[in-house]
């Protein structure tokens, strides 16, 4: 039988959008499955033993993890959007808009992956490196390639991370060495790999296929309408693709489909949005974009680092605009390639820089996000956004045990009575006067991969 974790100590965690809960001298057990089947907050030290007694831990099966101080668990970080092949091409293009910076940089980085040898060496890093940083979940997309899509599959499944995994489709508007000659040939490539991944994993407990039009620009009436039907026929199935990204982008996709005068109609029309959608970016939204998104239930994967980086031009998704509406769908997306970084505490920062800005640009009128709000954003919004809050998110009895253990210093010292203790990386120290919250603060702000010291996914120690 394998070994149960038990921890005792500080766990932080979102329930709600509003506020971050920090419960102390928490005790959490797992089970099989990795599910959570004890968590009892406000254990006093001294009843530790008696309560492990009581809950009929027998020691020999079991791990006791007294966490320090200095320590604390959170629910594993969430990639709602994320280009698991430019995991190799980040940084690069700079200064480009969108339609120029997928032309030179990224079709040609991408197209790399026809080769499935490359394939397996480069999503091997990707997933290990997603998992280094506390990437408990992504949702990916993979190149247009069936064959090196599914090694990605067998990657995710090996290393133990959970993920969403889809190949592009793209028919069109796409050079010559990186295009799918027909929208039925990029149909039943994705039946194939819908079917391969489903037989790796039947029972659907880490990963799952996802339908990935590119976007509207790079898919042909034919194969959006094909795509829709995958839709409609499994009803399990989710959909992912970018959405009113960049003015360019809106323009070029509105003149490819004359009978239309927004994105949403045009998704809608081909069978794509609903409660299963995960649309990336969403910079640029009419009231009306708004609206439909809270009707149809689609999740947001607001990406800032790719936001602010590529497409020419400062663009802030109106995320304050989606919480006063009530949609609290939303995750963040590192977006890999798109952006410069892997990591979701970078994008986290990024959210409040550009909400700051956003704040600014508003008059004041939409208020920035709080730390709380992104944190968020970067699990149970996530997980929410993937479909997977059932399932992972924030710690509940019954839910799978994906965590990060953040540990922030050198050692834990005694009590309170150390001061500024080592950091470990380039962390802000921690010093007698914190507390839970400010070293939680401390390490949203400043921290970085080193202080994730430990991660589980499902219960299994991936990093
Ligand atoms: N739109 C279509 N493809 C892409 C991509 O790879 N990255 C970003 N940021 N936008 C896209
Ligand atoms: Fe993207």
């Amino acid at each position: 039988m394998a070994k149960h974790l038990v921890f005792y100590g500080t766990i932080v965690h979102s329930q709600d959008i509003d506020h971050v809960d920090i419960l102390e001298n928490t005790l959490i057990l797992t089970g099989e499955g990795g599910v959570i089947t004890a968590l009892e907050r406000d254990v006093p030290p001294n009843q530790l033993e008696e309560k492990l007694k009581a809950l009929g831990l027998d020691t020999g099966n079991h791990e006791l993890h007294q966490l320090h101080r200095a320590e604390f668990l959170i629910p594993g970080f969430v990639d709602t959007h994320n280009h698991a092949p430019q995991w190799a091409q980040r940084g690069l293009g700079r200064g480009l808009q969108i339609l120029d910076w997928l032309n030179q940089i990224t079709f040609k980085n991408e197209a790399k992956y026809a080769d499935v040898r490359y394939a397996r060496k480069a999503y091997t890093q990707a997933v290990k490196g997603f998992l280094n940083q506390g990437v408990t979940t992504a949702s990916y997309y993979a190149s247009l390639h069936g064959p090196a899509t599914k090694v990605l599959a067998e990657i995710c499944f090996a290393e133990g991370q959970r993920a969403l995994i889809g190949k592009c489709n793209m028919d069109r508007n796409s050079p010559s060495f990186y295009v799918e000659q027909s929208a039925q040939e990029s149909l039943a490539a994705t039946r194939d790999l819908i079917d391969a991944i489903k037989q790796l994993d039947p029972s659907v407990s880490l990963i799952k296929p996802i339908l990935t039009p590119r976007f509207a620009i790079s898919c042909t009436d034919e194969l959006l309408r094909g795509l829709g039907q995958l839709a409609k026929e499994d009803t399990d199935l989710p959909i992912q693709t970018h959405f009113n990204e960049a003015q360019s982008e809106i323009d070029t996709t509105l003149s490819l489909f004359p009978d239309f005068t927004n994105e949403v109609d045009l998704y809608s029309h081909f069978g794509l949005l609903n409660d299963r959608t995960i649309l990336a970016h969403c910079c640029h939204m009419t009231p009306y974009e708004t609206q439909k998104f809270k009707q149809l239930g689609c999740g947001i994967a607001h990406c800032p680092v790719a936001n602010t980086t590529v497409g020419g031009g400062f663009m802030a998704a109106p995320i304050r605009e989606f919480l006063e509406q009530g949609i609290t769908k939303i995750g963040l997306g590192t977006d890999s390639g798109g952006g410069f970084s892997s990591s979701i505490l970078d994008a986290m920062r990024q959210a409040f820089i550009v909400s700051n800005a956003k704040e600014m640009m508003t008059g004041g009128k939409d208020k920035s996000l709080s730390v709380d709000e992104c944190f968020y954003m970067a699990t149970l919004g996530g997980a929410k956004v993937c479909g997977l809050d059932h399932k992972v998110g924030s710690f509940a009895v019954g839910k799978e045990f994906d965590a990060c253990l953040v540990r922030t210093c050198e050692s834990g010292g005694e009590g309170m009575e150390w001061d500024l203790d080592v950091p470990l990386g380039v962390m802000t120290p921690i010093e007698a006067g914190d507390n839970p919250r400010t070293i939680f603060e401390k390490f949203v702000m400043s921290g970085d991969d080193r202080n994730i010291a430990r991660v589980w996914v499902k219960g299994g120690c991936v990093k």
